[in-house]
């Protein structure tokens, strides 16, 4: 063969991988355009209050996903450790979901109603005091700094633009704020009776308290 028959054949075969690949692509990307539609929609499913979604965005800020997945596995030993498998329809509200790949610590998945708010309030000031021997860090700044809710309008917003359904009275600032007052006073209203102490309700761990509780708790399976 001389070399313009092999430089010809090369030519040929770069045009049919190039081909193959591109139909490669289509068949893998096109049914990812559908996905939506494949999801199983779970009703009882609810987006997150404005308190929870703060308390949302410090977990992530904290990078607590470094030592917590949230994701049970339909394996008997985790079901019966942490409790009902997780939905890929209980994860459509967050943006971006918190899976995560480390088990340093539990899975998080089904920890909402497990644990007292009082208790995470102990909890989160210093590990050991709940759970002895914990590797755990304490957060106490999360008791220091006031939780900012400057941009918890826009959050909400921009999430109903991506398909949460937050209605237009979902998102007036005057009842993001109310909703989120309300619910921060009571959290905190609960946990001063657990512990006789005063405890403030405009500080981070009380976002972060929310938010625990919310984890897993839309399926109803704890008595
Ligand atoms: C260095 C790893 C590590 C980091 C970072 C970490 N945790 Fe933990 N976490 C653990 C370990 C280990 C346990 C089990 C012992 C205990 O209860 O403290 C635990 C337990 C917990 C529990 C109790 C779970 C249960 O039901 O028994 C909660 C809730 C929790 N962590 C939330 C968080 C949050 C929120 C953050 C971020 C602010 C965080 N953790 C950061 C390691 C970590």
């Amino acid at each position: 063969m001389n070399h313009k028959k092999i430089e010809a054949k090369s030519a040929v075969m770069g045009v049919m991988v190039a081909i193959l690949v591109s139909i490669g692509g289509i068949v893998e990307i096109v049914p990812l355009y559908t996905v939506q539609e494949q999801i199983v929609k779970i009703d009882d499913v609810k987006p997150y209050r404005p308190l929870e979604l703060e308390g949302r965005d410090i977990y992530i800020r904290e990078g607590c996903y470094t030592c917590h997945s949230q994701a049970v596995r339909p394996f008997r030993d985790e079901t019966e450790r942490y409790g009902p498998y997780s939905k890929a329809g209980e994860y459509v509200y967050d943006r971006p979901f918190q899976w995560g790949s480390k088990r340093t610590g539990p899975d998080l998945h089904r920890d909402g109603g497990k644990n007292k708010d009082s208790w995470h309030y102990l909890h989160f000031k210093n590990p050991r005091d709940t759970s002895p021997g914990s590797i755990m860090p304490n957060y106490p700044w999360l008791y220091e700094n006031k939780l900012d809710t400057s941009l918890t309008v826009q959050k909400m917003t921009v999430l109903a633009k991506l398909g949460t359904p937050y209605s237009e009275s979902d998102l007036d600032p005057e009842k993001v704020e109310r909703r989120l007052k309300q619910d921060a006073e009571r959290l905190a209203a609960r946990i001063k009776t657990d512990l006789g102490e005063e405890v403030p309700s405009d500080t981070e761990v009380i976002a972060l308290i929310a938010y625990m509780q919310k984890l897993g708790k839309d399926i109803k399976w704890r008595d």
